[in-house]
């Protein structure tokens, strides 16, 4: 196996370690489209679920119904309209929209025994009518009043999967058609879920169809991986006459969440294999992820931290990019350095040099390459710019042989050897014939090109 194989291959697993005493005992919902149940990779979801399950995870799954619904309505003929997307259902289809929701549910419920998972499919859902909205009588189409949260602890607490079909009942014993992206929203929160996923066939969150502010980073295949809450509700409000409604929905959903307490949201693609593994058990999923707290920070480096610092700059070094540093060169400097932390993973480096004459030296900045172009290493500089502007230098300078171009974008601009501190001056290494590059403070002030956490 080539060496980067492996390389990749040991950081998942020592990832997936982390995660695992991380999530034990965590609420996980998860919401599946039913349309999902034909796909070749479902059984392999199936076992996947189980497998969390048994590691402690405490699972919820929201079968969506829709297809099954529609299946059955039209095996009895029985016409249904949608407004604004939302079915209307009259009394005389919720015997059949009932029917169809416990048989999608009963499905999995079947799948999960065959893995030796117990499963429990409950009533714990008090539901209302949507009532009448824009003229529109949404008749037994209802909206979530209350959930029976003491029962469902009690379900989880006794080691079984919750399964809620999307029906709920009126305080009358009436059954109400519900949304089952709304019910997973509702029980994620309720129950304070650490992640919501929304495991779907029409896959992850990409960025043709859609304008992407300015600031969202999007993947080589056009996948937007990660949205921040506020990056989340810029692509709401600027997409907002997009005709990809269902995309949005998750989206919005996915806000709400993150706005009332759920961790991270996952949108993730029902027609791949191990997506749902890879989502939680890496630091870079395959789905979009939406979350409100930023789970990747800038901090501090602390001695503990130079082992994976210095296999981050490795790469760099080999290809004489960075120049090479020992555990206790850093050591000496460990004040000087920042490192970009993922869910306690070292994933990109980087140090402030000052000097007497109050220009410092941004140097060591380097991203796993696993990580690169998430907008991590401008994320880094900016950081490291900020803190030279609060500490009132005057400029920041780099000294790179292949990197120019890319601090160029940052604005930086090219400056002579003779610009450079005299001590940086004094050890100026011909041989290395490194470009130096500065960005003067009082104009990056001026203009606050840069804001941290951009
Ligand atoms: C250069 C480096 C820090 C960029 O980190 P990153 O997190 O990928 O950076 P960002 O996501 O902010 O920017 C990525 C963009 O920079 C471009 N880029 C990367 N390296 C570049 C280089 N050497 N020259 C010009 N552009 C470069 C990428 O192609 C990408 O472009 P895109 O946005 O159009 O796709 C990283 O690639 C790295 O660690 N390189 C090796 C070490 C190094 O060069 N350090 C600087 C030494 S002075």
């Amino acid at each position: 196996m080539d060496n980067s194989k492996l390389k990749e291959q040991v950081e998942i697993i020592r990832q997936a370690f982390g995660y695992i005493d991380q999530f034990k005992n965590e609420i996980f919902v998860i919401k599946i489209d039913d349309v999902l149940i034909s796909s070749p990779y479902f059984p392999a979801l199936i076992k996947d679920l189980v497998l969390l399950h048994r590691m402690g995870i405490r699972i919820i799954l929201v079968p969506g119904s829709r297809t099954r619904i529609d299946e059955v309505l039209k095996t009895y003929q029985i016409d249904c309209q949608t407004a604004g997307g939302v079915r209307i259902s009259p009394p005389e289809a919720i015997p059949f929209i009932k029917m169809a929701a416990f048989d999608v549910s009963n499905n999995i419920m079947t799948m999960l025994a065959e893995n030796g998972a117990h499963a429990v499919i409950g009533n714990w859902v008090r539901a209302r009518s949507i009532g009448v909205r824009d003229g529109v009588n949404f008749q037994s189409s209802g909206i979530v009043e209350k959930l029976q949260i003491e029962i469902i602890k009690n379900v989880l607490e006794d080691n079984l999967i919750p399964i809620f079909p999307n029906i709920g009942w009126s305080l009358s014993g009436k059954p109400y058609n519900l949304s089952s992206n709304d019910l997973a929203f509702t029980i994620s929160v309720q129950l304070n879920a650490a992640k919501l996923f929304f495991v779907t066939d029409k896959g992850e969150i990409r960025a043709d169809g859609f304008t992407v502010p300015e600031g969202i980073y999007v993947s080589s295949n056009n996948v937007i991986s990660q949205l921040t809450l506020p990056q989340a509700e810029s692509f709401l409000k600027v997409n907002a006459e997009s005709p990809n409604k269902e995309k949005l929905e998750l989206v919005s959903l996915a806000c709400r969440a993150c706005e009332s307490g759920v961790r991270r949201v996952h949108i993730v693609n029902g027609r791949a294999d191990g997506m749902i593994l890879k989502e939680i058990f890496s630091n870079r999923g395959l789905g979009t992820m939406i979350y409100a707290n930023q789970h990747d920070h800038i901090r501090p480096m602390t001695i503990s931290d130079i082992p994976e610092v210095l296999s981050v700059m490795q790469p760099a070094i080999d290809e004489k990019i960075l120049i090479k540093r020992s555990a206790s060169d850093l050591q000496q400097k460990v004040n000087d350095y920042v490192v970009y932390d993922v869910d306690g993973t070292v994933h990109a480096c980087g140090a402030l040099h000052v000097y007497p004459d109050r220009q410092a030296e941004i140097a060591a900045i380097a991203v796993d390459e696993m990580y690169t172009s998430l907008g991590i290493g401008k994320k880094i500089v900016s950081f490291l710019i900020e803190k030279a502007a609060v500490s009132k230098l005057k400029a920041v300078f780099v000294l790179t042989t292949q990197t120019s171009d890319w601090f160029t974008k940052l604005g930086f601009e090219s400056v002579n050897i003779s610009d450079l501190p005299k001590e940086k001056k004094d050890h100026y290494n011909a041989d290395r014939n490194s470009l130096v590059l500065r960005l003067k403070l009082d104009r990056y002030r001026a203009k606050r090109a840069f804001k941290v956490g951009d």
